[in-house]
């Protein structure tokens, strides 16, 4: 690990040196990634195939004059992971933390699915951040933190939910674990659950405009949380304000997970 510390570069809210955001040009991945670069971080965003979104965050970023880099890889494959370690290590600075963004699944009943859907799952969902994390670890330095995306289905029984769910709860325990084990280095890990939130990711869910509008209409609020409000969370839980704060579970749901109705 190197011997520098983040502490004088993490400072308040503003965020200095290099960040990684999987599934960063898309989504609450993508809001997380310009919340970071506008608050001074240099980003580097990882995708894996969609290259309009990438290169609409890209145009943003320069047009704002921000430090974003996007790097193109396979979480699940040891070539994309060793490729994101390679553009980590070529900034030649300290990794101020990770965000793990990145998730797929497919929601369907469990007597629907198979031990292929669920490896497949497993794979990105928590394994890459397993081995990603271990990758990074000489980058990383005391001040630096991890961010993983969780949801409510890691807690509770959501429909067609079953296997995404499973993987958010091994990925939020094993955010506990590292947390626990990474302290003594001075590196924090936590969790970021966000409720529903209106992204792309819906689109490909069977019924999942209607399960949009049912949650949005179930919304203490009236209305569902924002990828901005995500994004200002995990920039806050990676910030030098939250340096108390290690693996915790943090949920931006606008009060959604405690309304008896919800
Ligand atoms: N949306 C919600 O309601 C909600 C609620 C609670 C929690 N969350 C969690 O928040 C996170 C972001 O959600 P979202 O809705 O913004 O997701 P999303 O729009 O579906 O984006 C998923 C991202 O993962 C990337 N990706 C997929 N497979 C990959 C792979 N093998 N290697 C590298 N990257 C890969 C995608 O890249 P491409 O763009 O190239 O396809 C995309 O950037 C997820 O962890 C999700 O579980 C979402």
């Amino acid at each position: 690990m190197a011997e520098s510390s983040t502490e004088s570069l993490v400072t308040g809210f503003f965020l200095s040196g290099v960040f990684l955001i999987t599934g960063g040009t898309r989504g609450i991945g993508c809001a997380i990634s310009v919340e970071f670069a506008r608050a001074g971080a240099h980003v580097i965003a990882n995708y894996l195939r969609n290259e309009k979104t990438a290169g609409e965050l890209k145009a943003l970023a320069e047009a704002e004059n921000l430090n974003v880099d996007l790097c193109r890889a396979d979480l699940t494959t040891p070539d994309g992971l060793q490729k994101i370690v390679a553009a980590v290590k070529q900034t030649g600075s300290p990794l101020g933390g990770l965000v793990h963004c990145a998730a797929i699944g497919a929601h369907r009943p469990i007597i629907e699915l198979t031990a292929r859907h669920l490896d497949w799952t497993m794979a990105l969902n928590v394994s890459s951040f397993f081995e990603l994390a271990k990758l990074l670890l000489p980058s990383f330095v005391s001040g630096s933190s991890l961010v993983v995306l969780s949801s409510p289905g890691a807690a509770r029984a959501i429909p067609d939910y079953a296997i995404v769910g499973a993987s958010k709860g091994a990925l939020e325990s094993l955010a506990r674990h590292l947390a626990i084990e990474w302290a003594p280095r001075g590196i924090r890990t936590n969790i970021l659950a966000p409720g529903a939130i209106a992204t792309d990711a819906w689109k490909a869910i069977p019924g999942g405009e209607a399960k949009v509008a049912e949650a949005t209409k179930r919304s203490p609020r009236g209305r569902l949380v924002t990828t901005e409000e995500v994004a200002r969370t995990a920039r806050f839980l990676c910030s030098s304000e939250a340096s108390g704060i290690n693996g915790h579970t943090l949920v931006v749901d606008g009060g959604a997970g405690i309304a008896a109705w919800c």
